[in-house]
């Protein structure tokens, strides 16, 4: 176990001896998907930096470079593409559960109990095989976006839309959500956001993945598990949070009032801080032009100004640069995506992560099982209930 130190505190001193809080610095596996260089602020998917991926690439590239580890030749893009866009299609069995659904069912926790119920009525869900578990990869990549635009649309009381073959993936899902033609840029917009939210090391959700599969389950209950993870205020719920922020503000001149109130009850900035980044987080400043370039298009700057005023005074105030939920927060709002999907947004993109870093648990697995630091009583003698006092 290795303690960060880094920072001039070790955070094994704030403990019993020995114990992390958190886990945070420890090195839990080797891993060649992702390096989040936290000091630095770079981010590389499999030794390609996150600005190139974001600039140049696309999702379904991304995703075949996480699952393989090289970027495909333009064959093996068209190979991995053919399955991508065949399984994107939902079981009738998934139809149906996501229909009987309750619309005041949190997105979150219908696409987390909709995955389950896809795994119920895949064949193969228990093939944990090389071979297997890579098209598990690819069928749930597939499926997650389709699963969300579903949600999106059930509670809107809306007709499902079918993915259309042949059309790239964020063409699909924002088809698939809103019901009609995307524009270029909605497109491209949605493309970056998946690019940037695709994978980020052990973070909770992927660390959670890796520890279910670790015990030999199947893939779904690892990507059911890795959901209701994501869906964590302190994690991919963050992003639901900033837009309620910037609601609740509501102008530019409100920005600093709100600052002063939250420091001086101590509240948490949500959108800011990261686990990992002590400096900016690498993957902020694409969403920041998106979203300054959207409002623009949109004649409606107020979001991103609002997003800009609470970065010069939040970052200065407490020491912490916005992470990427902060502007993913008004791109996704600005792409008519309601605030309380951005999660599943986030969760369309992530199970590729989660996925690459099952593959690569199950071919080097070992079961992950700490130990903890007990603190509870010494042996005590058993009492029978009549005796006790
Ligand atoms: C991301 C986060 C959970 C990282 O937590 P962490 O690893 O404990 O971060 P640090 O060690 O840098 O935090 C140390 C202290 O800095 C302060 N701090 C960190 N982020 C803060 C924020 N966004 N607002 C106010 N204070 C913050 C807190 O005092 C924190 O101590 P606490 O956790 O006991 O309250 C944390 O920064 C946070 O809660 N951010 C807001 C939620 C968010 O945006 N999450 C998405 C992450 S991509």
């Amino acid at each position: 176990m290795t303690a960060d130190v880094s920072n001039g505190k070790d955070p094994a001193a704030e403990k019993g001896p020995g114990v992390v809080k958190g886990l945070k610095g420890v090195l839990a596996a080797d891993s060649s998907i992702c390096l989040v260089d936290g000091s630095a602020g770079v981010l590389l998917y499999r030794g390609y930096s996150i600005d190139d991926l974001a600039e140049h690439s696309s999702f379904e590239e991304v995703a075949y470079l996480l699952f393989k580890g090289d970027l495909p030749t333009a064959q093996e893009l068209d190979e991995f593409d053919n399955p991508l866009s065949r399984d994107a299609t939902l079981t009738p069995q998934v139809r149906d559960f996501l229909k009987s659904l309750p619309t005041s069912v949190p997105p979150m926790t219908a696409l987390r109990s909709a995955v389950s119920v896809a795994g119920c009525y895949d064949p193969h869900a228990e093939d944990n095989s090389p071979d297997g578990a890579y098209r598990l990869a690819i069928r749930l990549t597939a499926k997650v976006a389709t699963m969300v635009a579903a949600i999106h649309r059930l509670r809107q009381g809306r007709s499902l839309i079918e993915p259309v073959p042949d059309k790239p993936f964020a063409w699909n899902f924002m088809h698939m959500l809103k019901g009609s033609e995307p524009t270029p840029d909605e497109v491209k917009a949605m493309d970056l956001i998946l690019i940037l939210h695709a994978e980020h090391g052990f973070n909770a959700s992927t660390f959670a993945a890796r520890v279910i599969v670790a015990t030999l389950t199947d893939v779904y209950s690892a990507v059911t598990g890795a959901i209701g993870a994501l869906k964590g205020a302190l994690h991919g719920g963050a992003n639901t949070a900033v837009l309620e922020t910037l609601q609740q503000i509501g102008s530019v001149d409100k920005v600093a009032a709100y600052i002063d109130e939250t420091r001086a009850k101590k509240g948490k900035f949500m959108g800011f801080g990261h686990a990992v980044y002590q400096t900016e987080d690498p993957r902020a400043k694409h969403l920041k032009h998106l979203s300054g370039r959207l409002g623009k298009e949109q004649d409606e700057t107020k979001w991103y100004d609002m997003s800009v005023e609470m970065e010069r005074l939040v970052v200065p105030a407490i020491g912490k640069n916005c992470n990427v939920d902060f502007y993913s927060a008004s791109v996704q709002h600005y792409l008519g995506i309601p605030k309380d999907l951005f999660t599943c947004i986030f969760a369309a993109s992530r199970v590729s992560g989660w996925c690459a870093h099952i593959l690569e648990q199950l071919a080097d697995n070992k079961i992950i099982r700490p130990s903890a630091h007990y603190v509870g009583p010494e042996h005590r003698n058993y009492v029978p209930v009549e005796k006790r006092k």
